[in-house]
């Protein structure tokens, strides 16, 4: 399983970069927003240079037509560039129109097998089922992700990747795996929690006082 960011904050993308375990980055209006962005162009193509693989960018406009044309827009701004899409029966359309000029669509907001059936069925390279809100709704969203992934292995001709999304725990990103996603999108605060571990800690500190009291350094 791959891991992506799902952050527009530049300072936690280059270091996620430098662990060299995050080969992309997930935004969203929220995140975007939250970091105070304004030039929406200049963020994609900032974070489009330092991420060594693909880099999601949501669609901010209604109506198939204005959606099209901004995803379009976007498409151009970076090579490495993934168009965020609602999925939607508009989004159904955008996604198949893009999937025609090879602009890379990754499907958003998905909450049921359906929609991602639908997703990869119109050309999505990316679903992204949303685990942490169903799980905020009450129902088990990570049962959703591993349902998708055993429906996409019954056809080989589907090679739409499940994009775990709305991860809020390492936990998450545990079941994720043992689910068989393609990828986690994680908070940055998330990857931090993954790495960290107190006994790790305690490890490096014996160690290091043991080596200490035989070399005197
Ligand atoms: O990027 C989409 C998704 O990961 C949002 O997560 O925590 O706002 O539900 P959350």
């Amino acid at each position: 399983m791959r891991i992506f960011l799902d952050t527009a904050n530049i300072e936690h993308i280059e270091h996620g970069v430098s662990l060299g375990v995050v080969s992309g980055v997930t935004t969203n209006p929220t995140l975007v927003s939250m970091e105070g962005h304004k030039d929406y162009r200049a963020m994609v193509k900032k974070i489009c240079s330092i991420v060594p693989g693909p880099v999601s960018a949501e669609v901010v406009v209604e109506g198939a037509p204005a959606m099209l044309e901004q995803a379009r827009e976007i498409a151009a701004w970076a090579t490495n560039v993934v168009i965020k899409i609602p999925a939607t029966a508009e989004g159904l359309e955008v996604t198949s129109a893009l999937k025609k000029e090879n602009i890379k669509v990754n499907m958003t907001l998905c909450f049921s097998v359906n929609q991602a059936l639908l997703a990869a069925l119109a050309g999505a390279s990316y679903i992204s089922p949303f685990v942490g809100r169903l799980d905020d709704a009450g129902h088990d969203g990570m049962a959703l992700v591993k349902d998708i992934v055993d429906v996409f292995k019954n056809y080989q001709d589907l090679t739409t990747e499940v994009l775990a999304a709305s991860i809020r725990h390492p936990l998450h990103c545990i079941a994720a795996a043992r689910a068989g996603a393609h990828i986690a999108t994680v908070p940055y605060k998330v990857l931090l929690q993954m790495i960290k571990h107190p006994l790790t800690d305690i490890g490096i500190e014996r160690f290091l006082a043991d080596w200490k009291s035989v070399s005197g350094k």
